[in-house]
């Protein structure tokens, strides 16, 4: 029997929803985890508002969903493998999310989701934005539809870690940048079928997606240009602002994310926990 307690608020048009009676600590029953991981199917992104949850209880709240992900660009260089603290001080001229995107897409099995958890959250700024790539796969002409079936992009961390890419001095949450670092570089369809809803979404983003198979250069360039933009339309996305104590779990197979640069002379730290996903099809 399913838990009656949770109530389930879409934030907008496009995706999002606040879940209230859920205290992710404790409520982790089979009853409650189906309706959090059903709201999350139809919302893309579920917010929860004043939780208390030490490592322990967060990577705990994960497993629920998955076994944890462990992310090859910080899991040599952080304290623990499975957690990521992602933060932000006044100055930093990088930092982790600050392009549209969806997580770790350059893996041959990137994650299904991650769960990130408000530790020391500026005053204002530092907002999430989520863009639905359900709506912006649904929005293409057919004839673009056409043209992208079967077409798979490349995906690379070649601009987010290694050595050559001298990022680290300005950036508080430092990625893996050791000579002994190697690009990791994996090929993913370019609109994939979302493995529990079964639509179809658009899977290419800003971080990790650096050409087509079977295209130019340019012309990869010209095509991903124009998805890019078009993934991130301001009918697709919604925002989410944070509190201390706010989580923000995000289906990372329907979306991308970008954390907002506006935080002035505040620090952003939050703690973020992946989840395992498969090999898009
Ligand atoms: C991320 O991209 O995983 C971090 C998002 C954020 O800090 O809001």
């Amino acid at each position: 029997m399913r838990n009656s307690r949770i109530e389930v608020r879409p934030i907008s048009g496009a995706g999002g929803a606040e879940i209230f009676g859920v205290d992710v600590a404790i409520d982790l029953d089979d009853g409650t985890v189906g309706e959090i991981r059903d709201a999350l199917n139809e919302h893309c992104v579920v917010f929860f508002r004043d939780q208390e949850i030490d490592v322990a209880q967060h990577k705990a709240f994960a497993r629920r969903f998955g076994p944890i992900f462990v992310h090859p660009n910080f899991a040599t260089i952080n304290e623990d493998p499975e957690v990521v603290m992602v933060r932000r001080e006044p100055g930093d001229t990088s930092y982790v999310g600050e392009l549209w995107h969806t997580d770790t897409t350059m893996v041959a099995e990137p994650p299904m989701g991650a769960i990130l958890y408000g530790i020391d959250v500026p005053a204002y700024g530092g907002d999430t934005m989520f863009a639905n790539q359900y709506l912006a796969y649904d929005a293409l002409s057919p004839t673009m539809k056409k043209l992208l079936d079967g077409l798979r992009a490349v995906h690379s961390d070649i601009g987010t870690a290694g050595p050559h890419l001298g990022k680290n001095q300005g950036r508080s949450t430092k990625y893996r940048d050791d000579e002994g670092w190697r690009e990791t570089r994996n090929l993913h369809p370019i609109v994939r079928s979302h493995p529990e809803t079964g639509r179809k979404c658009l899977f290419v983003n800003a971080s990790y997606t650096v050409g087509i198979e079977g295209m130019t250069a340019a012309e990869g360039k010209a095509l991903l240009d124009f998805l890019l933009e078009h993934g991130n339309r301001p009918e697709f996305t919604f925002r989410f602002r944070w509190q201390k104590g706010s989580i923000a779990f995000w289906d990372n197979r329907s979306t991308k994310h970008i954390a907002l640069g506006d935080t002035g002379p505040f620090r952003r730290l939050m703690r973020r926990v992946q989840i395992g996903g498969g090999v898009p099809v």
